[in-house]
């Protein structure tokens, strides 16, 4: 299928961002995306969901174009993602890391800036030396995370759950339209992930921020997710709203990968019994 048919283009207002038929075979002949395709609307909280090797990483770096799809394309905020307009697209995208990405020796303020990084001009690349406004917006953001007191520190002096701020902090001062997070809290406590998730979440919600963001964590993506988009093999297995995923669901997106499966936010592999009680998505604390 096109996504160059006309309807397509009449139809993104819907959608923010959209990934038509993609395949994605590496060089050495692994199929890692073998046929995907999902939409995601402004300020949408979207959870891929799938076990170690689905796919999930491939397709976050697919949509910026740092891996080239073998087929398929990808639509961004209306127009198609291609190598000439790869710089334009990466403007309008925002990307959070499990490892944060951050640089240790650099105030948090200044790892919000790198943020900028791209958009900026040789001063900034070469010197760290940005604009006033630019450093009031580096301080917004790093508001908004509630880290403003941390401005002038170290990150590498920072616990991890900080550090994750300041990685959407830096995420958040691009402006971006969407937001693609890999594993964003697989390295972080519990309860620290659960923090970091609700921040995520909120921001994005108020500011209409699309968030596509790939989890292990069952729990945490039934808590969050506006959709759960289950990744297998490459293949997209379900596209659901969370009150309309079942265990069976989660079984089959699971199937001969226990291992791949976590329950409890951060937490280690599940046991066998999936207690979909405990799990039901509520109202954010
Ligand atoms: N550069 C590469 N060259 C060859 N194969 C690759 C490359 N990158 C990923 N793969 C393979 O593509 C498949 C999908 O990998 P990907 O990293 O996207 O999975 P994932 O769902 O992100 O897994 P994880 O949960 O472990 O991060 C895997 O089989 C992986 O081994
Ligand atoms: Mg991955």
């Amino acid at each position: 299928m096109s996504a160059a048919a006309p309807e397509t283009q009449a139809g993104h207002s819907r959608w923010v961002l959209r990934v038509n038929d993609a395949k994605k075979t590496f060089e050495d002949g692994t199929p890692a995306l073998k046929d995907v395709s999902l939409e995601v609307r402004p300020g949408e909280f979207v959870v891929v969901l799938g076990p170690s090797g689905a796919g999930k990483t491939t397709l976050l770096r697919s949509i910026i174009g740092l891996e080239r799809l073998t087929a398929g394309e990808v639509w961004l905020d209306g127009a198609r993602v291609e190598t000439a307009n790869l710089a334009e697209t990466r403007r309008k995208v925002g990307m959070i890391f499990q490892g944060f990405n951050l640089i240790d020796n650099l105030s948090a303020l200044n790892n919000v800036l790198s943020g900028l990084l791209d958009t900026r001009g040789n001063l900034a690349t070469l010197f760290y030396i940005f604009k006033r406004s630019d450093k009031l917006s580096a301080l917004q953001c790093l508001d908004q995370v509630g880290l403003l007191d941390k401005a002038y520190q170290a990150a590498g002096k920072l616990s991890g759950g900080q550090r994750q701020r300041v990685g959407v902090a830096r995420a958040l001062i691009r402006q971006p339209r969407v937001l693609l997070a890999d594993e964003p809290v697989a390295s972080l406590d519990p309860m620290i992930a659960f923090t970091v998730l609700s921040l995520i979440k909120e921001i994005c919600a108020k500011q209409n921020i699309a968030v596509i963001c790939n989890l292990h964590q069952v729990d945490l993506a039934l808590r969050f997710a506006d959709r759960i988009v289950g990744l297998s093999d490459g293949r997209v297995l379900l596209d659901e709203k969370p009150d309309a995923i079942n265990e069976d669901y989660i079984r089959r997106i699971y199937a001969g990968h226990g291992q791949g499966m976590y329950f409890g936010a951060g937490g280690g592999p599940a046991d066998d019994t999936i207690h979909f009680d405990t799990l039901a998505p509520g109202p954010l604390p």
